[in-house]
Parts: structure tokens; C-alpha cells; sequence
């Protein structure tokens, strides 16, 4: 049997995770969701997506309901990450809220919303132990991490780390912060966890976990990328809610409010940006913010980001940069538009321009349901690069949606043949919180599979 669900099943279980986590799916992510659901079925006996979903809603279907959440999240995380942000608040905004808090006497509240396996809450707290430790009077800190999968929770919960998170440490901190067990994992200090509180949260379906005004420091990084505008504004509406005056919030970088939010300025801290909220809000509703501050040279507002997606006469890698920003805000019409016109400039871009150009209209028109026109950019990219392991793997699932099983399955192995050397950046769209060398192994279990059903399809024929 093919691994692929079919359409329609796909499209039913992309309703149910957008209403119940608001989690947009991404066609890139289409083959990976077939293969955690098939196993589903298998595991709780249903016999088909419209019976597992109706168990899902059913009374007695909240086990299964974490499990699929714990399952289809992207849990990709590690200490310190985002240095240009690190650097931002370890400057600028851990310095001014500790210090305004002991002004007034109270204390410091900072949420981790969407904290995953813990290492943000952590770093969050080693941060504020460090700046803490400069100041006379320091006030009493509380990071407050929440997530929506339990399973990341449990590992949050245990402190307990080892690899590439801890590799990607800062080094001083692993010295200072983290405890080095005789079996080579480090754990996380008591001085750090017992500022560190962590509870199930769900962004989306629950009411925020503070009152109005309670946050000073809101972080959600790397969350929004996976939901729609509309989803990404309620949520970024109940942040604003509960910020209190003078609060910051910060996003990812890939995470913009262009377009989203106008109740938030931008201020560019050092190479990165954060948001405080614009105005005050009306009576009635949360405290009223109080007047900005005069802007520094440390933190200027700055017009919001991403610059213009239409292509102009300006630079090619400058038109691409935005269209990859707009792709990454969920605008895939605008993404389209400004890859297509670039790629129609054709011989006039460098190569790994126009292959990129290719492979983000490829990706755009996957992401707007239509896999058929994806096919032709992504064949021209290959062509241009056949080295190119991110445009194989586009052009694999268009095949794949497209009904073309056979090709889709060559180009899956030519996936798993070359992912290993694409650049970071294209990867990174398609890895869904994969390793490289997870996708390659997915690439060649879906290759099987497409040579299973393009059989089927001849044999039937
Ligand atoms: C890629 S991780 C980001 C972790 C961390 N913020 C960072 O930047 O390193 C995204 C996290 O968002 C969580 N998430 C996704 N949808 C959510 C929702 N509706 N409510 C709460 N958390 C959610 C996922 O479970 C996952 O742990």
C-alpha cells in the first residue's frame, strides 16, 4: 500500500490541526504527516482518517489527541539560539526590564511560549542570573515556558541534555550553568530551574496563562512560522494583552508582523529585532501602555520588516530575500509573484540565484494547492542544479501530487542522493524539524513507496 494518504484525507487532517493548534500544513510536510497518521491508524486499530479524526473529537479521544500534537509538532530547539537575539537581551532588554522591575519593587515575568524541549526557558534564565548578578538590588525573575506537546514538556521537565544543543551552547554557560553527569548528559543546574516553571499551553484553543498586563517579555520564536496570518494575529493580539506597559515581545527571525500587526513598532536592537507595543490600548480594555521612551542608539524604531517583495530594478538578491520573507510570513501568492518575475529575468541571474528563484516558486505554488504548475520551475531547477537536494525533493512531492508516482519516485532517490550538500537555508524549509539525514532516510522510504503505487497504478491500468 502507498504511504501517501490521499488528498482528500490530507486536506481533512489539515482542518483538524489548524482548528485545534492552529498548525498550517505545508505540502513539504504532506509525505512526513502520511507517515505519522498511517502509523496511527495502525497503532489504535481505526480503519481510515475519517474514523481516526472522529475518534480524535470523540469523548475518551484526549490521549490520542496529545499524541498526534506530540507527534506533528517541530520540537527543534537548542540553547542559545539566535545569537544576534541573545546578544539583544543580554544588552538591552534583560538590563532595562530587570532594572524597571527592582524600581518598582516587584517582579519579573518572562514567557517562553511554545518552549519545546526547554532550552529557551533555560537560556532565558541563565540570561537573567547573569545580568541579575550586575545589578545592586536585583528583583525576583520567573520564566514561565509553555508548549502545546506534553512530550517536549517531559524532556523539559527532566533538564537533561546531551549533543548538539549543548554543543550549541555558549561555552561559558555549559561551564557555569550546566551540571556534567559522570555518563557525559548535562543537567541543568538548581540556581536555573527554580526560576523556571513549565506548563502545558495551547497558543491557539487556550485563554493566555497570565492576566492582563502580568508579562513583561514575551518570547516566542520559531512557533508562528508554522500557522496562518490570521491564526499568527489572534495570538500575537493576546501577547499584546498581556504585555505590560513598557513590555517587549520577541519573535524569530524568519517571524515578522509585517502585515500581521500594527499594535506592535519594531526597534532594531543590535542584528535583531523586537517588538514593544505601538499605542494604548482603549478604556476598558488591558492598562494603558505609557509613552515610549525617547529612542537611543541602541534601540531604534525601524520601518517593519520584510522590504517590499515586488521585484524592481533593485538587486536580484535583494527581491529574492523578500520573496523568501514573504513565503516564510505564509504569503505565498506574494512569494509567487516576485519568484516568478525574477525567474523570468532568466540568464540575466547568477545560477544559484535562478535555481533558488525556481525552487521558492516551486515551493509557493506547492503551498497554494497547486502541485502541477510546481512541477515545471522545479524541473527547470534540477536541471540548472542537479545537486540541488531541496529542488529534488520539491519536485518529488509535486510529482507525487501531481499523480505521477513513477517520477516522483526517481525523484525522491535523487533527494536522498544529494540532500546532504544543499544550502542550509533552502534545507532548512523542507526539513520539518528533521535532521538532514532523517529526510534522506524519509526520501528513500517514499521512493519505495511511490515505485509501489506507480506499479499499482500500471498494473491496474
Ligand atoms: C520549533 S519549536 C521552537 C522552540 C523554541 N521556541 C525555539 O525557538 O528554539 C516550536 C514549538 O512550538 C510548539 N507549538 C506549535 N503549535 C503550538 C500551539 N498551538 N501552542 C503552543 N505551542 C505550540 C511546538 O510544540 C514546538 O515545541
Amino acid at each position: 500500500m502507498s504511504r501517501r494518504l490521499p488528498a482528500a484525507d490530507l486536506l481533512a487532517l489539515g482542518s483538524y490541526l489548524r482548528r485545534t493548534a492552529g498548525l498550517e500544513l505545508d505540502e513539504a510536510r504532506r509525505p512526513g504527516l502520511s507517515a505519522v497518521v498511517l502509523d496511527r491508524l495502525a497503532a489504535t486499530g481505526q480503519p481510515d482518517v475519517a474514523h481516526y479524526l472522529r475518534m480524535l473529537d470523540a469523548p475518551g479521544g484526549a490521549a490520542e489527541r496529545q499524541r498526534l500534537l506530540d507527534e506533528v509538532t517541530i520540537q527543534e530547539t537548542h540553547f542559545h539560539r539566535g545569537r544576534p537575539q541573545i546578544d539583544a537581551l543580554r544588552r538591552h532588554l534583560l538590563p532595562e526590564l530587570l532594572a524597571r522591575a527592582a524600581a518598582e519593587r516587584r517582579e519579573l515575568v518572562v514567557w517562553s511560549a511554545g518552549c519545546a524541549t526547554g532550552e529557551e526557558p533555560y537560556t532565558l534564565a541563565m540570561l537573567l542570573l547573569e545580568v541579575a548578578a550586575t545589578l545592586p538590588d536585583p528583583p525576583p525573575v520567573r520564566v514561565v515556558g509553555t508548549d502545546v506537546s506534553t512530550a517536549a514538556l517531559e524532556v523539559a521537565r527532566a533538564a537533561t541534555y546531551s549533543g548538539r544543543t549543548v554543543a550549541l551552547a555558549e561555552p561559558e554557560a555549559v561551564q557555569r550553568w550546566l551540571h556534567r553527569d559522570p555518563d557525559g548528559t548535562h543537567v541543568v543546574r538548581d540556581e536555573v530551574r527554580r526560576l523556571v516553571h513549565l506548563q502545558h499551553h495551547n497558543l491557539v484553543t487556550d485563554p493566555p496563562p497570565f492576566s492582563a498586563g502580568g508579562v513583561d517579555l514575551v518570547v516566542c520564536r520559531h512557533v508562528t512560522i508554522y500557522f496562518s496570518r490570521d491564526t499568527t494575529r489572534a495570538v500575537v493580539t493576546r501577547f499584546r494583552q498581556v504585555l505590560a506597559p513598557g513590555g517587549w515581545l520577541l519573535l524569530g527571525p524568519a517571524e515578522t508582523l509585517w502585515q500581521v500587526s500594527e499594535e506592535f513598532a519594531t526597534v532594531q536592537l543590535g542584528d535583531a529585532f523586537a517588538y514593544r507595543p505601538a499605542r494604548a490600548q482603549r478604556p476598558g480594555g488591558p492598562r494603558r501602555a505609557r509613552p515610549l521612551p525617547p529612542p537611543t542608539r541602541a534601540a531604534r524604531p525601524v520601518a517593519p520588516r520584510p522590504a517590499a517583495v515586488r521585484p524592481t530594478a533593485a538587486d536580484p538578491g535583494t527581491t529574492l530575500a523578500g520573496a523568501h520573507a514573504a513565503f516564510d510570513a505564509g504569503d505565498y501568492e506574494a512569494a509567487a509573484v516576485a519568484a516568478a518575475a525574477l525567474t523570468a529575468t532568466g540568464t540575466a541571474l547568477p545560477d544559484d540565484l535562478h535555481t533558488a528563484a525556481l525552487c521558492l516558486l516551486g515551493h509557493a505554488r506547492l503551498n497554494r494547492g497547486d502541485p502541477v504548475a510546481a512541477v515545471a520551475p522545479l524541473q527547470r531547477a534540477v536541471y540548472l542544479d542537479p545537486r540541488a537536494g531541496h529542488a529534488h525533493f520539491l519536485l518529488a512531492v509535486a510529482l507525487a501530487g501531481a499523480g505521477k508516482a513513477r517520477p516522483a519516485a526517481a525523484s525522491y532517490r535523487a533527494a536522498a542522493a544529494t540532500l546532504a550538500g544543499a544550502p542550509t537555508d533552502a534545507v532548512r524549509r523542507i526539513l520539518d524539524g528533521r535532521q538532514v539525514e532523517e529526510l534522506v532516510q524519509l526520501c528513500r522510504r517514499l521512493a519505495d513507496d511511490a515505485d509501489v503505487a506507480g506499479g499499482t497504478v500500471r498494473r491496474g491500468a
